[in-house]
């Protein structure tokens, strides 16, 4: 259903993109990156419109692509203008910024801001239903209304850890998605590497940022993934930086905790190594939560939303879930995801072997062929189960589970 508004907002996106176009065939690289901003904000309203969750997720994935070209555009603009150096030099920490830098820095910052939340909502993560309910009510905590005189907390920073691709960034997605709110994403190895010597200044820029991005209510989550990256660094030389950055980061949280009132900038951290976490980042981290391997009924939950969910049939009385489920124990979610691929491939590939050779005809042919597909079978699965060694060791799993038992019982040092 498209009311009017819809259509002239569709026009409006299409105006944008041919303006942007012009713009930037005649070096207009500012220009263009306003043209892209509007696209944005046009594709934006758009969405709202849009019933259909199909087109809203189709264009909320073109929506990103706008505004990830306005940022490094307008960024592109200011190192054409000279504003901005590539920060390839050691500079010390210290040094005076000027307002043009200090403008550039907080470009830097726009780029890690991160639409996927958009996208992934609670039901697209497979199991860990009580910890999904808690999250709510405590994040639920801390933004809801307090009466007059009332003191409670919500939690403001928690630290998720356990085997990679158990679904940890999935969570902090949701999480944002939920609250509506800006998501920064920051990978501590990329950005020590990236904006070496002057990680400690982005980190507060970061914060600044993030707090004036919840000027309009809506609040703002830090995920710092790889978190472990900043305490045990490999490089003489890194650790420096990291280190930096690390103080930076436990300042910025100390700094909202002694204004002692409530704000709207939280962070997220995670690591699959927490036995490297100092007692500072762990006392800084109100709640440390192990997201361990899915259990059956989980992992069930997960191939549903990676078969199923994503509108690829299965024949479930020659392969039920529960089936899956059983014949994948001690897989993660990540490795379930993969397997979903590959057997889903396979099955297309086979379905539609006339592909390259309508390639090959025309434009036109491939573009009138519709993709066939049949209902996933048990033989599908076998091979590609027959083959699966788990990514996680027990070993590895044991590790977090004694490390979790240590730190409950107070063995784990915290400031
Ligand atoms: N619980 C889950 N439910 C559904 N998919 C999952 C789950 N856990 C992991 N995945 C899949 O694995 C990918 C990686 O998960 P991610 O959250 O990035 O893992 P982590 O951050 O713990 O390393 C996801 O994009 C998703 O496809
Ligand atoms: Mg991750």
């Amino acid at each position: 259903m498209y009311t009017p508004g819809a259509d002239a907002l569709r026009k409006s996106i299409d105006r944008m993109l041919t303006e942007a176009n012009a713009r930037l065939s005649v070096g207009k690289t500012t220009e263009a990156s306003r043209s892209y901003e509007k696209a944005w904000q046009f594709a934006d309203q758009l969405i709202e419109m849009l019933d259909d969750p199909e087109e809203r997720r189709a264009l909320s994935i073109r929506a990103n692509e706008f505004r990830q070209r306005s940022r490094a555009l307008h960024l592109k603009g200011l190192m054409d203008m000279g504003r901005v150096k590539p920060t390839d030099e050691i500079e010390a920490d210290d040094k005076v910024y000027t307002d043009e830098e200090a403008d550039a820095q907080e470009q830097q910052i726009l780029l890690l801001i991160d639409d996927r939340p958009r996208s992934i909502d609670w039901q697209s993560i497979g199991g860990l239903a009580p910890l999904k309910e808690e999250l709510k009510f405590h994040y639920g905590l801390a933004m809801a209304k307090l009466p007059e005189g009332l003191q409670i907390e919500g939690w403001q920073n928690i630290m998720f850890y356990g085997p990679p691709g158990t679904g940890k960034t999935l969570l902090a997605c949701a999480i944002a998605n939920k609250l509506n709110a800006t998501f920064f994403n920051v990978k501590s190895s990329q950005i020590v590497s990236k904006w070496v010597g002057e990680s400690g200044k982005l980190i507060s820029t970061l914060y600044r940022v993030a707090r004036k991005m919840t000027r309009d209510g809506r609040p703002s989550i830090v995920f710092i993934d790889e978190f472990d990256a900043l305490c045990k660094s490999r490089s003489q030389e890194g650790q420096l930086y990291h280190q930096q950055m690390l103080a930076a980061i436990l300042a910025e949280i100390d700094g909202f905790a002694s204004k002692g009132r409530r704000n709207l900038v939280m962070t997220i951290g995670a690591t699959n190594r927490p036995w490297d976490l100092d007692a500072a980042v762990l006392s800084r981290f109100e709640r440390r939560i192990l997201i361990s391997l899915p259990d059956e009924a989980a992992r069930a939950a997960i191939f549903q939303i990676h078969l199923g969910g994503k509108g690829i049939p299965i024949d479930e009385r020659s392969m039920p879930y529960k089936r899956l489920a059983k014949a994948s124990e001690r897989l993660t979610g990540r490795e379930i995801a993969r397997l979903c691929k590959e057997v889903t491939s396979r099955m297309v590939a086979e379905m539609n072997p006339e592909i390259p050779e309508l390639v090959d005809k025309s434009l036109s042919a491939i573009q009138n062929y519709t993709i066939r597909v049949r209902p996933l079978k048990r033989t599908d699965f076998d091979p590609v189960l027959a083959k699966l060694v788990a990514d996680t060791s027990l070993e590895a799993e044991a590790h977090y589970t004694a490390w979790g038992q240590a730190l409950s019982e107070g063995r784990v040092p915290v400031e």
